[in-house]
């Protein structure tokens, strides 16, 4: 009677264990975003210090390519720091998706 019992729950704990740590390695990059970039860059886009960019303007999207967010966000801008021994091209693309999201056409 105890012995299967005992069997079961290892083996739910170790599903339990298993899914959380799965989901915890990767990092959302609205959580990424949030804790790395919201500090200067505001949570919706909207600056909030050191003159960084407004997000939200479509026009400033639409001056800046992909490439050049890429480069900004590897190597720093001005005040802004280089994150290329932090984050993978991965990380990279996904957060730039994620800063295109914000633009808003009229402002
Ligand atoms: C310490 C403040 C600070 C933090 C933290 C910060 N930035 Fe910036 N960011 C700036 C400033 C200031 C600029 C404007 C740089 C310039 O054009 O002189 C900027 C510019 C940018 C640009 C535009 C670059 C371009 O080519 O015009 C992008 C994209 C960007 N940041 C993304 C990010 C991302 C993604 C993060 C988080 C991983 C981040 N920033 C974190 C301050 C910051």
């Amino acid at each position: 009677m105890e012995k299967p019992f005992k069997l079961v729950l290892i083996v739910v704990l170790a599903c339990l264990m298993g899914c959380t740590s799965a989901t915890a390695t990767k990092e959302s990059v609205e959580d990424l975003y949030i804790k790395r970039c919201s500090g200067c860059h505001g949570v919706d886009g909207e600056p909030m210090k050191l003159n960084a960019p407004d997000f939200t303007d479509a026009e400033f999207q639409k001056s800046r390519s992909d490439e050049q967010f890429r480069v900004s966000i590897l190597e720093g801008k001005d005040k802004m720091p280089g994150y290329k021994t932090e984050f993978d091209n991965e990380q990279v693309a996904a957060l730039i998706a994620y800063i295109r999201t914000m633009a808003k056409e009229k402002k």
